[in-house]
């Protein structure tokens, strides 16, 4: 799928689904669930390496998590999801050349067919319309842009009416530029579904209400494999309790072996 081909789901009334994967792992359940696009967040920074931010992540363990996500996928290519992929923090924010040359590399070396980047500062919509230019498709992100933690926090955004007005503008810009699609995550519901109504490209919402053209998730928060949730991002399992009781059982049983269980895991 192209990634222009979003804007027909919207035109259609299809609702999108997208998904983060980290390694090929996450994407072969992701590409399983029927996802249409998978999401290689730099989100991954906090719940793989376990920083407390995004912004320490690089390019290139941007490209090496991209390359294991591909590989996880075992569907013929035109029924795979569609691979975007993360610009992280500062490959985009020193200078057009360098903003292209960091997305051609990560376009160049995967499967990834498009980037997402934060923002609608004019120097960040100058970058996607030299992307677009040159061919690179791009997804927008605004309201929370967690690249911006130490000016935003993780707060809600667009809270009043200044602010509300100011992120209409942003992403009637990010259309303008170029853009495909645009995440907004973590602002009010009705200000979500007031954008949705004026742009033609989809609205992909996290934390943002259901008045959205297509829905993003953390596949690790919804699966609710990490101890610190967002409160905006409700889990529709508690997987860390399981896994870890699951695995407190195997430790236990190997620790204190009764005759049937040692028998039955070595017998195998
Ligand atoms: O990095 C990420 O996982 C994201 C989602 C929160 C949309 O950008």
């Amino acid at each position: 799928m192209l990634p222009k081909e979003l804007v027909r789901f919207k035109e259609l009334g299809k609702p999108i689904t997208i998904l983060t994967a980290w390694d090929s792992l996450s994407s072969a359940f992701v590409e399983a669930a029927g996802a249409d696009v998978v999401l290689v967040g730099d989100s991954l920074a906090m719940f793989i390496h376990g920083h407390t931010t995004t912004l320490p992540i690089t390019l290139e363990q941007m490209l090496h998590h991209t390359q294991a996500v591909e590989r996880g996928f075992t569907k013929s290519i035109s029924e795979q999801p569609l691979i975007v992929c993360d610009l992280p923090f500062l490959s985009y924010q020193c200078g057009e050349d360098k903003a292209v040359s960091a997305a051609g590399y990560l376009l160049k070396n995967s499967s990834a067919a498009a980037v997402k980047l934060e923002g609608a500062e004019p120097e960040v919509l100058a970058v996607i319309n030299r992307f677009i230019r040159m061919g690179i498709p791009v997804m927008g992100h605004l309201g929370l842009t967690p690249q911006s933690v130490h000016n935003l926090g993780y707060q809600k955004q667009a809270k009043d009416k200044l602010s509300q007005d100011k992120l209409i503008q942003q992403a009637i810009e990010i259309e303008e530029s170029g853009c495909f699609a645009v995440v907004i995550e973590h602002v009010p519901s009705q200000i979500t579904g007031k954008i949705r109504n004026l742009l033609k490209i989809p609205v992909i919402g996290i934390g943002a209400g259901e008045d959205c053209d297509g829905q993003v998730r953390v596949t690790a928060d919804l699966l609710g494999l990490t101890s610190k949730q967002p409160p905006f991002a409700k889990p529709i399992i508690e997987s860390r309790e399981l896994f870890i009781n699951a695995l407190k059982d195997w430790v236990n049983q190997i620790k204190n072996p009764t005759k049937t269980t040692s028998q039955q895991e070595f017998d195998c």
